[in-house]
């Protein structure tokens, strides 16, 4: 089975061959420098990034996959959650496609998703990813993730925090969310205020790799919950009062390392022990996670230190498919189809709100 899908849920532009679980090719056009100028995503723009790069994208990955549009046995792109006026482009064009195609058409949740690419192997990293001809890649995905189920997954991005308890493939529950800013907007909110360009989360990872996380202590929010659920907009305000109470810090590059590096990690205990805590409770074996803030190398290495500790299996997505990408959603999208998963009617439609259950 052959898919061709599309992600324009946020300001990447992706487009990704699928074939038996494996990726052909993987091409994604970024926008980050484009928003880096306002601070963050301007939505407007980012829809007409989509719009001037979706096709060249995704011809690109037919090219690198060395498929015709008529090999294609479906079309899918994500339906939600994400900036409507981002996700209309790539989903409405998936649409287009898969009608003129006469194929079925997968309208998909971008977190359900990124559930998946953990489990993506044989990719090299880079901008654009693929694949020698099938059957040379690594092996398909599936060989091990059904040994690891049940999983307890964190999602880990600009827009979201989840933890879900993977019970078996296509099942799933949500154990815990934000009830306000996700980590990765903690780390781009806190890189602000300390005059950083957006996104802050690679140059506070950067930074904080040279500062000591024992510098200045700030709060580890909710950590003594007993709950799965998260809040970093105190922690943000909490940073906003410190700087406010210090200037002159930031004028000092070592303790700017420093602030970055007790920011960091306060950010870092209270995904790590919350995820380690609700993989034993749930008696799961394996934890995994994906999402933009899982590149940090940081929260990479706590993750594998925690679970070596507590005799976990971890699974990382690769940093490359960390972020938002067309692959996940062309792997989750060809699980689906084999499963006899219902379709979406042709004409339907977004879903920029949608909670994953
Ligand atoms: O998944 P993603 O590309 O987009 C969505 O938000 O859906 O995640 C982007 C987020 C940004 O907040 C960015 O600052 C953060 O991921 N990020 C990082 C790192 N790389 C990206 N945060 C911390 N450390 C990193 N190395
Ligand atoms: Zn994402």
């Amino acid at each position: 089975m052959t898919l061709l899908a599309l992600e324009t849920s946020c300001d990447e532009t992706g487009a990704a061959v699928v074939r038996d679980g494996k990726i052909l090719a993987n091409v994604i056009a970024s926008q980050i420098k484009l928003h880096a100028e306002y601070g963050g995503v301007v939505p407007e723009l980012a829809a007409r990034e989509h719009l001037k790069n979706l096709l060249p994208v995704a011809r690109a990955a037919l090219r690198e996959a060395g498929v015709v549009p008529a090999q294609l046995d479906a079309v899918a792109a994500t339906q939600g959650p994400g900036l409507g006026i981002a996700l209309l482009i790539g989903f409405k064009a998936a649409q287009a496609m898969a009608y003129a195609l006469n194929k079925p058409f997968l309208g998909l949740h971008h977190h359900e998703a990124h559930l998946y690419s953990p489990w993506i192997g044989g990719l090299a990293p880079g901008p654009s990813i693929s694949l020698p001809a099938e059957g040379q890649g690594k092996p398909s995905l599936f060989a091990d993730f059904a040994e690891f189920q049940p999983n307890v997954s964190l999602i880990v991005s600009g827009g979201h925090t989840l933890l879900v308890l993977v019970t078996s493939e296509l099942h799933h529950r949500v154990l815990g969310g934000t009830i306000d800013d996700a980590a990765g907007e903690c780390f781009d909110k806190t890189g602000k205020l300390i005059g950083l360009p957006y996104p802050a989360g690679p140059v506070i990872d950067r930074l904080a790799a040279q500062g000591n996380p024992t510098a200045f202590d700030f709060p580890r929010p909710l950590l003594h919950e007993p709950n799965d659920d998260f809040s970093f907009s105190g922690l943000k305000t909490s940073v906003r009062y410190f700087i406010r109470d210090h200037p002159a810090l930031l004028d000092d590059r070592q303790k700017v390392c420093d602030l970055c590096a007790s920011v960091q990690a306060a950010i870092i205990e209270v995904l790590v022990k919350k995820t380690i805590r609700a993989a034993r409770r749930e008696g799961v074996r394996c934890v995994t996670a994906s999402g933009g803030v899982t590149c940090n190398r940081a929260l990479r290495l706590e993750l594998a230190r925690a679970c070596a500790a507590h005799d976990l299996t971890l699974r990382l997505a690769k940093p490359a498919l960390c972020t938002d990408n067309a692959a996940m959603i062309g792997i989750l999208a060809e699980r689906k189809l084999l499963a006899g998963a219902p379709l979406p009617a042709l004409d339907a439609e977004i879903n920029p709100g949608w909670s994953l259950a």
